[in-house]
């Protein structure tokens, strides 16, 4: 860990993992290192990605956002808070309220939260906590906004060597569209707000990729990136959730994917509003780019 040299007045939580890290970098173009902190889970052991933190001058501070103390101590002097939701699905609403908390007993002036596209309207198990999470900081009183980040292209992305495997993709969306941007987009458009120059025009970003593609034009876009036929294979829930727990995924994911696709087939992950792109200031990432980037 780095020792506290001078007070960093952006804090990024969740700066181990994905997110969080391109957050970090996108800021290192506009900040210092010494502006920044990282909240990082203590480790029990040595981590690469703390010490790519420590090696680019990034102050790491410890504390897990289920120890309310820790986090107190670890906000401390932090005016900007960018709040990266957590990846627990069980405890998560609890450990949003200890991270608010702790905010506000810290002086934190800002907050700028990651949530899920269209958080308020749309049957998405997944949208549950982060609405409750938007609740939260609305009661709080600190000044925030939130980012509506909607499915990752990666999430697709993730699933491209089983479907050449296989010759389709499962899924149980329909022709319902899914309006996905790259991480890297949702981590330009966090480090454009968490900035302290940055005045907000608004307190909800829904923020989404600029073109949308259903499973039957990600489908097709394997099948021409990789020079092969791949078909869309659309299922009900049930044969949707067997095919994913044959790949032995966890069940509270299996469910979670379930529920995804069904809302998606409705156009819960659909938008076309272009706040992402315009926040950044570029396109966002194609699916073809992405695809062609992709290992
Ligand atoms: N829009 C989408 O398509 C989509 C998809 C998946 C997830 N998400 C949400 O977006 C968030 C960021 O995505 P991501 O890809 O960056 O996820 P990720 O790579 O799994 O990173 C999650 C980060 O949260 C940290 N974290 C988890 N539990 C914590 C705890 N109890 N205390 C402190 N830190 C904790 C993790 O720390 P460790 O590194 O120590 O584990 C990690 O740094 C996820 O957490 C999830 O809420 C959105």
């Amino acid at each position: 860990m780095n020792s506290c040299k001078s007070t960093p007045k952006v804090m990024v939580t969740g700066a181990t993992g994905q997110l969080g890290g391109l957050a970090i970098s996108a800021l290192l173009q506009r900040l210092d290192p010494n502006q920044i902190a990282a909240l990082v889970r203590p480790k029990k052991e040595a981590d690469a990605r703390v010490s790519k933190l420590d090696q680019l001058g990034i102050e790491t501070r410890e504390a897990d956002y289920e120890d309310p103390a820790a986090l107190r101590q670890a906000m401390s002097g932090i005016e900007r808070l960018l709040f990266v939701s957590s990846n627990s699905f069980e405890p998560r609403r609890t450990q949003h309220q200890n991270v608010i908390d702790a905010a506000q007993a810290s002086g934190v002036k800002f907050i700028a939260y990651t949530s899920i596209l269209n958080a308020q309207d749309t049957p998405l198990v997944l949208t549950t906590d982060h609405r409750e999470t938007e609740d939260m900081l609305t009661s709080s009183g600190i000044d925030h906004v939130v980012l509506r980040n909607g499915w990752y292209l990666e999430n697709h992305l993730n699933g491209v060597q089983q479907a050449l495997k296989d010759g389709f993709i499962a899924g149980a969306a329909a022709n319902g569209r899914f309006s996905s941007a790259g991480r890297a987009d949702y981590a330009a458009a966090a480090a454009v707000v968490i900035h302290p120059d940055f005045v907000p025009s608004r307190q909800v970003f829904e923020l989404a990729g600029d073109a949308s593609y259903s499973l039957n034009d990600l489908a097709a876009a394997l099948s021409e990136q990789f020079n092969t036929d791949i078909r869309y294979r659309n299922m009900d829930a049930e044969a949707f959730r067997t095919t994913l727990e044959a790949h032995n995924l966890p069940q509270t994911l299996t469910s979670i994917l379930v529920d995804t696709d069904l809302c998606a087939a409705d156009g819960a992950l659909e938008d076309a509003n272009g706040t992402l792109g315009d926040l950044i200031g570029r396109p966002t990432l194609s699916l073809a780019d992405a695809l062609s980037a992709s290992p």
